[in-house]
């Protein structure tokens, strides 16, 4: 990880972003024929209005791939000039080869490397990580780093309590190795915190796998559990974030979480002392898409001018595991 105070040192740039969501969208509206829900109860509880979910010709890949071109597209690149390519995925095209390899092939790339980092919904900020740590250990010098999921196919779409929750989408962004001066006004990832705790397994995961049930099994969560311990394990390695850099909720200019819940970002952003009116929020649009909520959320803020070049933009998620991080940079 790197703490911001040294000499001249590689960091990792964002070079373009890039998002993708199915054709079909649901509404509140559109469960209450599903299930025994209401928009009243699931905007109240959550903040969503709608969710995007794939139809039969879209998968993970061809989400990814989607948003892995737009990525390629806002950068002026091509797929020549990455060497390689991190997915974060937990719904797969297939149990193997990795997500990534098949995006790889979409893209037409037989050079570099690729593989699927599987973190859950925290899953875009341990790639963003890795990346990162490849590109300063002289591995890779420009990174397509996806978020890519198709959540709706892991639902138990009788499960009023978990199905109103999760969309389908994609979102990317290529990150390159640049010379900074290493300190926190570099453009960059300045600093990374990475934390897990398989103790809470039981509170959300999936109830199959191949070693186990040897099927792919239906998303099972404890939703207040979750929202037990979202808050505080959030908090803390955002805090651990701007600690580590000498940085404070005043110089952020950005915090774009994982978009799970409202009531759960608004709770730590109060926290934090962040002002609201910095908070990037798709959780609206776009529901819980897991790992591709950051990246679809950060194409959306890219996008309409309101993060630019220079902004101090906090990454933060939680989710199964659990699994927890965040991420501090500088667009
Ligand atoms: C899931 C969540 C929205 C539920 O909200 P909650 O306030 O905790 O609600 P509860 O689970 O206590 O349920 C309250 C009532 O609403 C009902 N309910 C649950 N889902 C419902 C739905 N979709 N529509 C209508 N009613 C629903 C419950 O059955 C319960 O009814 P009861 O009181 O008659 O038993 C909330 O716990 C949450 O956001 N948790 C975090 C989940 C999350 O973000 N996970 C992803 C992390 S990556």
């Amino acid at each position: 990880m790197s703490d911001g105070v040294q000499s001249k040192m590689i960091r990792s740039v964002v070079r373009g972003f890039g998002a993708a969501l199915p054709k079909r969208v649901i509404t509140n509206r559109d469960m209450e024929a599903i299930v025994d829900t209401s928009d009243e109860w699931i905007v109240q509880r959550t903040g969503i209005r709608q969710r995007y979910v794939a139809g039969d010709d879209e998968t993970t890949a061809s989400l990814g791939e989607a948003a892995a071109r737009a990525a390629l597209a806002n950068g002026g690149l091509t797929p020549a000039d990455i060497d390689l390519i991190i997915c974060a995925t937990s719904t797969p095209d297939n149990t193997f080869p990795a997500t990534s390899v098949n995006i790889q092939n979409r893209l037409g790339m037989s050079h570099g490397f690729a593989f699927d980092v599987q973190a859950v919904c925290t899953g875009f900020v341990y790639a963003v990580t890795t990346a990162d740590a490849y590109i300063r250990g002289g591995l890779a010098k420009r990174v397509l780093v996806i978020g890519a999921e198709t959540f709706s196919r892991i639902l138990d779409w009788n499960d009023r309590t978990t199905c109103v929750l999760f969309g389908d989408g994609a979102g990317a962004i290529i990150i390159e190795a640049t010379e900074g001066e290493g300190t926190v006004a570099d453009r960059g990832v300045l600093t990374a915190h990475l934390r897990s705790d398989g103790s809470h397994k039981e509170k959300l995961y999936v109830d199959g796998g191949p070693s186990t049930t040897g099927t792919v099994g239906k998303l099972r969560m404890e939703g207040r559990e979750v929202f037990k311990y979202a808050v505080g394990m959030i908090t803390d390695v955002i805090q651990a974030a701007f600690d580590s850099t000498g940085t404070t909720a005043d110089d952020l200019d950005w915090l774009v979480p994982h978009q799970a819940n409202r009531r759960i970002i608004d709770g730590s952003a109060k926290k934090l002392n962040i002002d609201a009116a910095k908070v990037v929020i798709t959780v609206d649009l776009h529901g819980n898409t897991s790992a591709a909520s950051i990246p679809l959320a950060l194409a959306t803020a890219a996008g309409d001018g309101r993060i630019k070049k220079g902004d101090l933009v906090m990454l933060e998620a939680m989710g199964g595991g659990f699994t927890w991080g965040a991420v501090l940079l500088r667009w």
